[in-house]
């Protein structure tokens, strides 16, 4: 019966088809078809509902609605000031950083300031959850909890308890009866996510929805549903590490250069107020360590990049990073060699950004560089330890990037007065010589 209502929808262009294919029949991409329910509310007829008269936008009333703080303010700062209600915020992340500990505690503030809430898991039993919730404090314990992989059981639970704000865990893991595909397939996904956004819109529930990424963040994941979504955030991190980042790529109701510091803790997440301190603190003033001056959308962020050059017996050698893009760290090594006169061909070399921070700004590319070269030589920066910023142009220039000013006020604050960036050396050879005559002079004089 309800099979006689779904259609074949293409990601990529749109194009409806009656039955599956491999290829779109629209504009020929593999694997893009996904199945979409019809009928009741079809995706498209937003918009094309009332022959509306267009009115002034000064004419159109927009209530101010107050937002529900989840009383992380890391998470709240990062929603743009907390969750408006009747929104969908999307929240991926890889397996085991930390969505369904962070969902769980911004539920657990919201349940004890007398919020109703509910956690819907089809992925953990209520006794897992539970034991989590242990971990989390009392709070987290008040949270009313369900089990449930059916999609149309969660809606009508959401219809008929209204929660000011719900978790879904994961959105991958609930599936529609209608549809034929299994749970975490595209069109499953979609279907899932665009039922509960009606719901939640009609009761004014917001809705924290998780969703497990791959480490090249797609399949069938969360990617699919970033249009459909008010917002998306991407907690990142490295799993074994204990700091985890969290941003927003899409925000409707605020913006998205706001970035969340958390760190993971034997009861919960700790917001990290203080991580630029607590990075340079550690940073060693050993040969192939510098400070990257790194700006975490509006907020400047001070991280240790560390190098290490090593002979290699393979062929090609190995080039490992953490924390940085492997492309990025190709082009800072050619351009290394060709104009700056630091050759490190037939060695290892390993580049990290310590703390499991995951650093994505062309402004890392002097850090790297600078950690290589002092690694290479080994030679440490002078003054140990050194900050530095700025992007590397193929031609061996360096480039500005945003936010100067701001990123040498955070280095000032915690006491690295030297920073070598492109307003101080035009070019990666002058910013190595910067770096690096210091510790080359007591290393000739030793
Ligand atoms: P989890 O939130 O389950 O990750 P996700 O939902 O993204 O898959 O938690 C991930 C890890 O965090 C898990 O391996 C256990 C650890 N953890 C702590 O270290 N401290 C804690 O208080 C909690 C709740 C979890
Ligand atoms: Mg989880």
């Amino acid at each position: 019966m309800a099979r006689a209502s779904t259609i074949f929808v293409c990601t990529a262009c749109g194009a409806e088809a009656a039955k599956w294919h491999g290829r779109c029949p629209g504009c020929g991409e593999w694997n893009s078809l996904a199945e979409e329910a019809r009928g009741g509310a079809p995706a498209r007829a937003a918009g094309a509902a009332a022959p509306g008269r267009p009115i002034p936008l000064a004419d159109v009333q927009a209530p101010h609605v107050p937002r529900l703080r989840t009383g992380i303010g890391e998470l709240d700062s990062v929603l743009g000031g907390g969750l408006v209600p009747g929104s969908i915020v999307l929240i991926g992340g890889s397996p085991g950083i930390g969505k369904s500990t962070l969902t769980n505690m911004a539920l657990g503030h919201l349940a004890g300031a007398g919020r109703a809430t509910l956690y819907v898991s089809g992925e953990e039993s209520a006794a897992q959850i539970r034991l989590r919730a242990e971990r989390l404090g009392p709070t987290a314990l008040e949270v009313p909890v369900l089990a449930e992989t059916d999609l149309d059981t969660v809606l009508d639970v959401l219809r008929a308890e209204r929660p000011a704000a719900c978790v879904i865990d994961s959105v991958q893991t609930l599936s529609s009866a209608a549809l034929d595909g299994a749970p975490g397939t595209v069109g499953q996904v979609r279907e899932v996510a665009s039922r509960i956004a009606e719901v939640a819109k009609r009761s004014g529930t917001a809705v924290l929805l998780v969703g497990h990424v791959t480490k090249e963040g797609a399949l069938a994941g969360p990617r699919v549903l970033e249009h459909l979504v008010d917002c998306v955030l991407q907690f990142e991190g490295e799993r074994e590490r204990t700091y985890r980042t969290l941003r927003a790529l899409k925000n409707r109701f605020g913006s998205t250069n706001e970035v969340g510091v958390f760190e993971m803790r034997e009861r919960g997440l700790a917001e990290v107020l203080d991580a630029s301190a607590r990075f340079v603190g550690e940073a060693t003033k050993a040969p192939g360590s510098v400070v990257l001056a790194a700006m975490e959308g509006s907020r400047p962020l001070l991280v240790e990049v560390q190098a290490l050059v090593s002979p290699s017996e393979l062929v090609p050698p190995r080039r490992v990073c953490t924390g940085l893009d492997r492309n990025r760290l190709a082009l800072v090594l050619a351009v290394l060699g060709r104009h700056a006169g630091v050759g490190v061909g037939t060695a290892d070399v390993f580049v990290n950004v310590v703390g499991g921070v995951r650093i994505d700004e062309p402004g890392a590319d002097l850090a790297v560089a600078l950690a290589v070269a002092s690694a290479a030589r080994g030679v440490s920066t002078e003054p140990a330890p050194l900050a530095c910023y700025g992007e590397i142009g193929l031609t061996g220039e360096l480039r500005s990037v945003a936010h100067p000013d701001r990123r040498e006020d955070e280095a000032a604050k915690f006491g690295l007065r030297t920073v070598v960036s492109p307003g101080t050396a035009p070019t990666l050879r002058q910013a190595v010589r910067a770096a690096l005559q210091g510790g080359e002079r007591a290393a000739r004089a030793a």
